[in-house]
């Protein structure tokens, strides 16, 4: 294996390390210029997650989100549906929406009180004559496509349909048994880490670490009979329930009985937990070269009672716990510059060497 020392934004002929069992080079996890990159090359280009379709059902109701650095807000107008914006003000660049969900007849401005409607189109500017053209300055499109309760982005308008992304994963999560349209969002968690959003989604996608760091996950899920598996844009990590986890650590009887936990292309996860429904979301957002939002939306079906919600909330924070200090513990290790690149242990650690050769395709073959 050839590995050089200092590795930075300007190598090429990343892949064929990765060919070998190495990871990426760690520079990339603290280089601005591969980060810049990653935003052009990856986020603005991919299908991002934005949220459920749950926060716009009714005409008027809207939601904010990101995909990667760009603020995005989804609209649901009474005439053409489903829309979605870059959401920034077309007069002087400010942050158009700032509240997480609401529900409006149009969406003004906090500067200067220019006013979309819920199609984008700029209605009203304060101050202008007779003769100002409003029609050039409708909000910036973007392209918005569900999956069931899903709602995916995506920035570059001739992208492919999102279902060229999902693939047979919607058939997949189909499988485990959860009714993907009974379940509705009924709590949310953020965790901020100070680790670069590749460091959050590599330690998601290995269970190698689980018998060291995760008690209570060892304790559910049988790990001796864990499968990872690998898909274009995607891959899979299931595993069946502990028999002698019956009662603990939260209501994990009924309907589901295995672990499902799928990560999508690049920032997205789908967790699916033995249990009577519940359905947990996950979105890797990258703040900055070295911090990452982990945005949670957790699901469930009806029937599921606050106080089960609560118990199966406690036991997700404390595996984002100990997950957080091994990622903020790796970003700290992988700054020093004084080592190149890992070695991941193959096959445990398969899904991460499918993302980080989909990284580094990007990277490398990007405009
Ligand atoms: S920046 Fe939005 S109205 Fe001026
Ligand atoms: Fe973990």
């Amino acid at each position: 294996m050839s590995v050089r020392r200092g590795e930075d934004a300007a190598d090429t002929g990343v892949m064929s390390p990765l060919d070998d069992g190495s990871t990426l080079p760690y520079s990339w996890y603290s280089n601005t210029a591969i980060y810049e990159l990653e935003q052009r090359r990856i986020f603005r280009r991919s299908w991002q997650f934005a949220g459920l379709t749950h926060y716009v059902e009714m005409p008027g109701d809207f939601f904010t989100c990101q995909a990667g650095q760009v603020p995005i807000v989804v609209t649901r107008d009474g005439a053409s549906g489903l829309n979605a914006f870059v959401n920034v003000c077309r007069h002087r660049g400010s942050v158009l929406v700032n509240e997480p969900f609401g529900n409006q007849k149009s969406l003004q401005c906090s500067y200067h009180a220019w006013t979309y409607g819920l199609d984008g189109s700029l209605l009203a500017v304060p101050g202008s004559g007779r003769d100002f053209d409003r029609q050039p300055f409708h909000l910036l499109p973007v392209r918005v496509e569900t999956w069931g309760p899903f709602i995916f982005v995506n920035l570059f308008l001739d992208c492919n349909p999102l279902a060229a992304t999902l693939g047979s994963l919607p058939e997949l999560t189909r499988q485990t048994g959860l009714p993907l349209d009974l379940i509705r969002p009924r709590l949310h968690r953020k965790y901020e880490i100070k680790a670069n959003w590749k460091v959050v989604v590599d330690n998601y996608l290995e269970c190698y670490h689980c018998r060291v760091a995760h008690p209570s996950f060892c304790d559910l899920i049988d790990l001796d009979n864990y499968v990872v598996t690998e898909y274009e844009l995607f891959s899979t990590q299931t595993g069946p329930i502990r028999e002698s986890a019956r009662r603990k650590p939260y209501e994990v009887g009924g309907g589901v009985e295995a672990g499902f936990y799928a990560y999508l292309w690049p920032n997205f996860t789908i967790n699916v937990y033995p249990g009577p429904g519940n359905l947990s979301l996950n979105i890797f957002e990258p703040i900055d070269v070295d911090h990452t939002l982990a945005k949670f939306d957790y699901c469930f079906v009806d029937s599921v009672a606050d106080q089960a919600i609560e118990d199966f909330a406690a036991f997700i924070d404390q595996v984002q716990i100990e997950d957080t200090e091994l990622c903020e513990s790796v970003q700290r290790g992988l700054r020093s510059g004084m080592l190149d690149r890992g070695t991941l242990m193959l096959p445990q650690e398969k899904a991460v060497a499918h993302f980080q050769r989909l990284v580094a395709g990007a990277i490398d073959g990007g405009q």
